[in-house]
């Protein structure tokens, strides 16, 4: 069985006190039931990583991604942390090429490709962000932007290497937005990924690869696009800011085991 994930990207949200809530919020919150088969991911922005981490030490179902890191190893570049600063505060897991990246600070496939190699030699999973602009929806040519972004960044890597990549499917549009893609608009784009990978690494090793739906995904929506066979969970923004609905989203995966 494919990982089923819901990851929170909290994007520049909380202060440290509020951030520690919300994890101890959502981890209580859950019951062994609703985690039985689904893993949460809880991406905080950089400062509050470790304080996340050791809170949550205890809870063996909740681990801790980062929003970003460096493709070097260390190095004069102010601002910036690398992958093993990431995995030494406790991190698991990393967010990389998010359209929010590529849109203010001018990250490119080949830019990302390389933080996804510098991520995995950490040990750290990559979760890989794709998806169209407005216009390439509107346009008819989505498939070839997420193909792209697909090829560009992950082909380079080995069958063994695409096991520690998650895909996060992200239109664009529907980011913040309030508009989702439909459940058919998102497992199309789901389906059409996987077939990529299968091309080129094989049906058996596509067919473990996590892709998760990103896109105002909310706990009103959540259960029918988690309920398609291609979307294994879900990259949430604005809804995991928020205990409850996180929660919510989590505990909607469970229509999963209802088929
Ligand atoms: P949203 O963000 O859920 O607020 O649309 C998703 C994301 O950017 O990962």
């Amino acid at each position: 069985m494919r990982k089923r994930i819901v990851a929170g990207n909290w994007k520049m949200h909380k202060d440290l006190t509020s951030a520690i809530e919300l994890c101890e919020a959502v981890a209580a919150a859950l019951s062994p039931e609703d985690v039985e088969n689904t893993h949460v991911v809880m991406a905080p922005p950089a400062p509050f990583l470790m304080a996340a981490s050791d809170v949550l030490s205890d809870c063996d179902f909740v681990t801790i991604a980062a929003q970003n890191c460096h493709q070097a190893d260390s190095g004069a570049f102010t601002g910036e942390m690398s992958a093993a600063m990431v995995a030494s505060v406790g991190a698991d897991a990393v967010i990389l090429g998010h359209s929010e990246r590529r849109q203010y600070f001018g990250e490119t496939d080949a830019l990302i490709a390389q933080k996804i190699k510098a991520a995995l030699a950490e040990e750290l999973v990559a979760i890989y962000c794709c998806g169209e602009l407005l216009a390439d929806r509107k346009s008819g040519n989505y498939k070839a932007v997420v193909g792209a972004q697909i090829e560009q960044a992950l082909f380079d890597l080995t069958a063994q290497e695409l096991e520690n990549v998650v895909i996060a499917y992200e239109p664009v549009w529907a980011i913040g937005t309030g508009e989702t893609a439909s459940p058919a608009q998102a497992e199309e784009v789901h389906a059409f990924i996987r077939s990529l990978l299968a091309q080129k690494f094989g049906a058996s090793v596509a067919d473990q690869v996590s892709i998760l739906y990103g896109g105002s995904c909310k706990p009103d929506n959540a259960r029918e696009l988690f309920a398609c066979s291609n979307i294994d969970g879900g990259l949430i923004g604005g809804a995991s800011l928020k205990a409850a609905d996180f929660v919510a989203i989590v505990k909607a995966m469970r229509v999963k085991d209802e088929a």
